[in-house]
């Protein structure tokens, strides 16, 4: 989940990273207010949007009065930056910068660590600095069981050509930020500019979060940082239920067991439903997982058929440790669930059961003879047909 910047700055001054004042406004009479509050000769408008190259698009201006904070915001608000349409502002202090530096943190994959990013040369361009003069932006290696510690930031700081005071002060900061990085479970932690000020401080200007949702469940206070009027309301219902679930634009719904089943089965039927008139696609991915019970089962055909889009659904099982039989079981169970919670199926549904005890499922669904259930046995014939049923 990416933050926004206000939600960035607030999570910064949290763990005693120096940031300036910030209030955000919906509206100018807010924005007034705001800048008013924070009092300061010089206060910024920043739009608050979740893409980078605010500035350079007209999202970040300048006001030396309320009542010019107010018309900046009018000007801001509405504005299309990339597709994001700003609906708040952060009415910011003013800084009196010296000088604009970079640093991130973020999570290295391929190399099990972290990757610290530091440069004497922040601001706007930071993409074209890594591109055509590499070596002004230091790459520092961290250790995710150590993280940034004095030594390391102290590392990083002189890789980047810090030097006396401003070396210091950074290196302290930075190890603020890597308790940002390691205390919320983020994968991101950008600040560009980290500003020094006229009066030599170094503060954090802007900051990009992305946090793990996988360790939400340690972070209670994450939740409340989450875009609901952003969020897809099928995806959000999905993952109300638990379930791996994500919208594509397609027209053939599909269920697997195991996420690398399910990539594929997208594969498959991208590719069958280029046969078909309209060339169906796949509407979304959603892995049940292993266990497979009746309820997940009816709960990921609930979400499935709740997308208007959808106008068949594939269901691919490979049976392993849950065996085919106990998914069979639970496809007969979850359509009287359905029809009990009033959401009975009304598209076609193709079945593909295989691996263990795959001839037992296959007679448990002929036996049950659910209406608009077909059981193809191959994964390419089942794609198949279901793309042909959602072409109709
Ligand atoms: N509070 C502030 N005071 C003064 N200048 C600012 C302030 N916030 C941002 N700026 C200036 O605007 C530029 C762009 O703002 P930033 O927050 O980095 O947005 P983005 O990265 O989306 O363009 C910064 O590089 C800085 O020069
Ligand atoms: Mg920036």
């Amino acid at each position: 989940m990416d933050l926004y910047e206000y939600q960035a700055r607030d999570m910064f001054e949290a763990h005693g990273v120096p940031v300036l004042q910030g209030i955000t406004a919906t509206t100018p009479a807010e924005a007034k207010a705001a800048a008013e509050k924070i009092g300061s000769p010089v206060v910024v408008v920043k739009a608050q949007v979740k893409t980078g190259g605010r500035g350079k698009a007209g999202g970040v201006k300048i006001a030396r009065s309320p009542e010019e904070a107010a018309a900046r915001a009018e000007e801001i608000l509405g504005l299309d930056i990339k597709g994001h349409v700003v609906q708040t502002v952060m009415v910011a202090e003013g800084a009196d910068i010296a000088e604009e530096y970079y640093f991130s943190l973020l999570l290295d994959r391929a190399n099990r660590r972290y990757l610290a990013m530091c440069s004497r040369e922040g601001g706007m361009e930071i993409e074209q600095l890594a591109v055509e003069r590499p070596e002004a932006l230091a790459r520092v290696p961290v250790d995710p069981n150590v993280g940034i510690d004095q030594a390391k930031a102290d590392e990083i700081v002189a890789t980047a050509g810090f030097e006396g005071a401003d070396a210091v002060e950074i290196a302290r900061v930075i190890q603020l930020l890597g308790k940002v990085y390691q205390g919320e479970d983020a994968t991101l932690v950008e600040v560009n500019p980290l500003v020094k000020t006229g009066d030599g401080k170094i503060v954090a200007l802007d900051g990009k979060v992305t946090l793990d949702e996988n360790a939400d469940f340690r972070h209670p206070a994450h939740a409340a940082l989450a875009d609901k009027s952003a969020e897809d309301p099928l995806e959000a219902k999905a993952k109300a239920k638990g379930l791996n679930y994500v919208k594509l634009d397609g027209s053939v719904g599909i269920i697997g067991n195991g996420a690398g089943l399910v990539m594929s089965t997208l594969d498959v039927v991208a590719y069958a439903g280029e046969e078909f008139p309209g060339q169906p696609k796949p509407a979304n991915f959603l892995d049940i997982g292993g266990g497979a019970s009746a309820e997940v089962m009816a709960n990921g055909l609930e979400i499935i058929l709740g997308d208007t889009q959808v106008k068949s659904v594939f269901v691919n099982v490979f049976g392993g440790i849950t065996a085919c039989d106990a998914v069979a079981n639970g496809i007969v169970q979850a359509f009287e669930l359905l029809a009990g919670r009033g959401e009975a199926v009304d598209k076609p549904l193709v079945v593909r059961l295989d691996g263990n005890n795959a001839e037992l499922g296959r007679k448990i669904l002929d036996d049950a003879g659910l209406a608009g259930l077909e059981r193809v046995d191959t994964m390419d014939g089942a794609a198949r047909r279901a793309a042909e049923l959602a072409a109709r």
